[in-house]
């Protein structure tokens, strides 16, 4: 993919729908009595993994004229007749660990080769400690052999913030005896709450802490999954970039414990304005609206790298761009991502030219600097191609996006969106 220098972003849009609330509705409609109807489901490849896997384990998944998402729940799943294929996706093949879990089943899950490095023992443990026994590939890489059933509650407080480790656990506690409790040390995006309760499902939460009785019945849901923050980062970075732009986004997701980005972007220096707020089974949904504001610089650390974790690879895309620069700190979660982000962003900057410092847990990225367009390479990752796509609209000559194709992981409509918001 070839990317051209921009004048501008202008335009107003709406997105496919959050691929975190998408993978979480399609999970639980395959449990749930009913029949669930999905509407704006997300394009993204993950998610069609899991609707994918979500059939193999015996449910009826149709598609209708509309682009409605059908999903038939059964009470309990069926083994699945082969190894549940994840392809990319984490979210998918840890969350569905959790769920296979709790039957007494024995079955595989696999992925692609970047998903095949990443690591498992995060789910493995606080399942195990429920009663499924687990196996998996050296160092706890995939596939993972599960044979559930029979679980049991347990109170566990995760070593890292993970949103994916949490659902994994809740999910394995909605079908375990008694009641589970997941504490974390740093809040991670609560969707997961939010769809058990849509749902039907009671959950109680204090402080990082929440739980979840076991042997709850699901009742199946209508909704409409509002329109992925993580996706609209890149058209709202871009529209910061350049001084004329004027965008807006349109039925956005916008749960705080996602909404990080609007924060960062209002303390950068751009101009953010919110409208039409609405509830959506317990998801906050509005319009939102950004204008240029000369861009200063900032830290992002803590808490908050955790909340930004997939909005980091643009923010430091773009951050050579602002006055000050972009310092991120610990974020060394961005190691075992799709691609170790961390130095798969580094790399690019310094191809298109710019400074930065590369640390265990973060980058540091100084601010006013020129680039020039380049060769990137997304290391087959998704948010890679996405982000250095919106560096280059700013950069001087034009660049190649190669792997520019991994964008379809969760965004295919991207190259598409992006040339009908640019001005030349
Ligand atoms: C996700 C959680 C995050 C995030 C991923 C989606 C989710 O991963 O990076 O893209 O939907 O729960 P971790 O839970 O591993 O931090």
């Amino acid at each position: 993919m070839i990317i051209r220098p921009a004048k501008n972003v202008l335009g107003a849009i709406r997105l496919p729908g959050d691929k975190s609330i998408s993978h979480r509705y399609a999970m639980l409609g395959g449990l749930a009595e009913g029949v669930t109807r999905l509407s704006n489901f997300s394009t993204g490849a993950d998610c069609a993994s899991t609707l994918s896997c979500i059939q193999q384990l015996g449910c009826a998944v149709r598609r209708t004229a509309e682009g409605v998402i059908e999903i038939e729940g059964r009470p309990r799943f069926a083994p699945p007749a082969a190894s549940l294929d994840c392809g990319n996706s984490g979210s998918t093949m840890r969350m569905m660990c959790g769920l296979v879990a709790g039957h007494e089943f024995e079955c595989e899950l696999h992925g692609d080769e970047s998903l095949s490095r990443r690591p498992m023992a995060r789910v493995m443990t606080p399942l195990r400690q429920m009663g499924a026994e687990i196996s998996a590939a050296a160092n706890d890489r995939p596939p993972l052999r599960v044979r559930g059933g029979n679980l049991h509650a347990i109170d566990y407080v995760t070593p890292v913030a993970s949103a994916q480790v949490k659902s994994a656990v809740l999910f394995a506690g909605l079908l375990a005896q008694g009641e589970t409790s997941v504490e974390e040390p740093f809040r991670t995006r609560d969707h997961s709450e939010q769809a058990l309760r849509a749902f039907g499902a009671e959950l109680a939460r204090s402080r990082n802490r929440v739980t979840i009785r076991g042997g709850q019945k699901l009742k199946a849901i209508e909704a409409y999954v509002p329109g992925d923050i993580s996706s609209s980062a890149f058209f709202l970075c871009a529209a910061a970039l350049f001084p004329g732009s004027n965008l807006v986004i349109e039925n956005l997701l916008l749960n705080p414990t996602r909404a990080s980005l609007l924060d960062v972007m209002t303390a950068l220096g751009a101009r953010i304005s919110v409208i039409n707020l609405e509830d959506h089974h317990g998801e906050l949904v509005g319009t939102v609206k950004i204008e240029h504001g000369p861009l200063k610089g900032t830290t992002i650390a803590g808490g908050q790298s955790v909340a930004l974790i997939d909005e980091l690879p643009v923010l430091a895309a773009i951050a050579p761009y602002t006055a000050q620069g972009i310092e991120i700190r610990d974020a060394k979660e961005l190691r075992v991502k799709e691609s170790d982000r961390i130095a798969v962003v580094a790399r690019n900057l310094r191809a298109m030219g710019a400074q930065c410092e590369e640390r265990e847990d973060g980058l540091s990225v100084p601010g006013n600097q020129k680039l020039h367009g380049a060769e990137i390479d997304s290391a087959g990752d998704h948010r890679i191609a996405m982000a250095f796509s919106v560096a280059a609209l700013r950069a001087e000559g034009e660049s190649q996006i190669h792997g520019a194709d991994a964008a379809r992981i969760s965004f295919p409509e991207f190259f598409d969106v992006l040339e009908s918001v640019v001005e030349r």
